[in-house]
């Protein structure tokens, strides 16, 4: 079993970003709310503890604690931010409202030799987020640097194995940081460095095959990239028991069931079986306007659909697919932690009831992780990268009413985007683009003419996980050109736009 390093999240928003830089360390990193149920941590080999930083204050009422029981696990605790002042309060020093609150750069001096400083320069730059602070530390502990302003920004018990920080080690800012969890992880937990693509692949193949034994398994196949290293990896697990399919929604791109067939059965020899499904999917989408019944609506009908092609081979029991850490997250996987945002189609869209047990290989990873397991498993380079496609597909790029008319629209515009972005050599610089098609319509001139037609907006963001992203910055010729192309090539459009939204506040998709 992987070693792993246990976050206990307390709502900061870096928590997504420690577990990263743990895994970027070769280190298997996993994040639980901060009262997390040990039955979960017992699958784990925890080797360390991490607690988050978070918005709190150690005095609110109702603040998040410090579960007792993390003592018991006997490994090193690393407390971040709020982390820091749980484990202060906790051994009855002192936590106070900051007179300075810290936010954004700040110089620490380090007057210590402590293990999980090493390496670090004795004045050293770091990023700050906090209200409160420690005023005085634990019986026992040793403060080991200080903020140019004074605030005790570092401390730790070296014999109990805790260790707390005011700063963020985690952020890109914070000059050490990264040096900073080198030294937590291997000189202060001891962990190996085993969480690698091919580790994964290994241990994932052979899990596969534990759980599945005789059965056959349906791999959903989405054209994207998750979905694709599922089948890739079930393939190998299991050979002809994995069942590979790939269902047409009448959701998709242009030309895109045929490409993504091509590269599936000739190049990655997956023998997948396509399923035209669009008049079931269309039908049970007719007259929905609202984005989380369209959700539910497309998640139910893949089941179906799913349903009945396992009626036509034997012993099928489970259903494969590709769901994300993010997607987990998102859809409030974690109780008590995440607000729902959306229903992703592969996990909380998913009917209660359902004939299936879920295979989901890759719910612990990020998409840039994703990627590296692909490049081990061979995929092309240019499938690797292309850019994420929602399960729901356009049913959630057109905003409102779904029909043919619309997704012809749609269809059209994407492509000119599209292709105007990959020849001039900008697609992989961007995480995601695409057309969203709007339930409105304006007034234009066409040829001397009135025109009242629909309008198409743009969408672009990089990002590294989708987790968070901010928007492109298309330069204005190829914006230009994108928006002349599409008025006059897409019948139905008089009107193009540019979303200039990050997320937050926004998301990614527009529903
Ligand atoms: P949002 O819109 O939530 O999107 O900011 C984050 C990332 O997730 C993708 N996305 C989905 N992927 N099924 C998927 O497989 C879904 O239901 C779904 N909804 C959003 C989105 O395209 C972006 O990459």
């Amino acid at each position: 079993m992987n070693d792993t390093v246990v976050i206990l999240d307390y709502g900061s928003q870096y928590t997504q970003l420690i577990a990263r830089k743990i895994r970027e360390c070769n280190v298997h990193s996993i994040i639980l709310p901060y009262n997390y149920s040990e039955k979960i941590v017992k699958k784990y080999n925890v080797k360390g503890i991490v607690l988050s930083g978070g918005p709190s204050s150690v005095y609110e009422n109702n603040a998040p604690f410090l579960p007792k029981n993390i003592f018991n696990y006997n490994v090193p605790i690393l407390g971040i931010c709020y982390g820091f002042q749980l484990l202060v309060n906790h051994f009855n020093g002192i936590v106070e409202s900051s007179t300075k609150a810290e936010y954004g750069n700040a110089n620490i001096n380090i007057s210590s030799d402590s293990e999980l400083l090493k390496g670090v320069d004795k004045v050293s730059n770091v990023w700050m987020s906090h209200g409160d602070q420690v005023q005085n530390v634990p019986e026992n502990w040793e403060v080991t640097s200080k903020s140019d302003n004074n605030i005790i920004s570092s401390s730790e018990n070296y014999s109990l194995k805790l260790f707390g920080v005011q700063f963020h080690p985690e952020v890109y800012h914070t000059t050490k940081g990264s040096n900073m969890i080198n030294n937590y992880l291997f000189n202060i937990c001891k962990t190996d460095k085993n969480w690698t693509p091919d580790n994964f692949i290994n241990q994932t193949v052979e899990n596969i095959r534990k759980t599945v034994k005789n059965n056959n398994v349906i791999c959903a196949l989405s054209g994207g990239v998750d979905s694709t290293v599922v089948g890739t990896l079930m393939k190998k697990a299991i050979g002809n028991q994995a069942i590979c399919t790939f269902i047409d929604h009448g959701l998709l791109r242009k030309d895109e069931s045929k490409e993504v067939l091509d590269i599936y059965n000739k190049h990655l020899k997956l023998d997948v079986q396509l399923y035209n499904k669009s008049h079931e999917f269309l039908s049970a989408l007719d007259g929905i306007k609202d984005p989380e019944s369209k959700r539910k609506i497309i998640g139910a009908q893949f089941i179906e659909e799913f349903e009945k092609i396992a009626d036509k081979f034997n012993n099928i029991k489970f259903l494969a697919q590709g769901t994300l850490y993010p997607d987990v997250i998102e859809s409030g996987g974690h109780a008590n932690l995440a607000d729902k945002i959306k229903s992703h189609h592969n996990v909380g869209g998913l009917p209660e009831k359902m004939n299936f047990t879920l295979i989901e290989p890759l719910n612990e990873l990020f998409k840039d992780e994703v990627r590296e397991i692909g490049r081990s498993l061979n995929i092309p380079e240019k499938f690797l990268m292309r850019h994420p496609f929602p399960g729901p597909g356009l049913g959630i790029r057109i905003i409102g009413e779904i029909t043919k008319e619309r997704l012809q629209i749609l269809r059209k515009a994407d492509n000119i985007f599209i292709n105007i972005l990959h020849n001039s050599n900008e697609y992989n610089k961007i995480w995601q683009a695409f057309c969203v098609l709007l339930p409105l319509k304006t007034v234009g001139v066409m040829g001397d003419k009135r025109t009242y037609e629909n309008i198409i907006c743009l969408r672009m963001v990089t990002s590294i996980d989708g987790m968070t992203a901010d928007w492109y910055d298309l330069s204005k010729e190829i914006l230009k050109l994108c928006s002349n192309r599409i008025v006059n090539e897409v019948k139905g459009v008089n009107r193009v736009i540019l979303d200039i939204t990050s997320k937050p506040p926004g998301t990614i998709e527009w529903e």
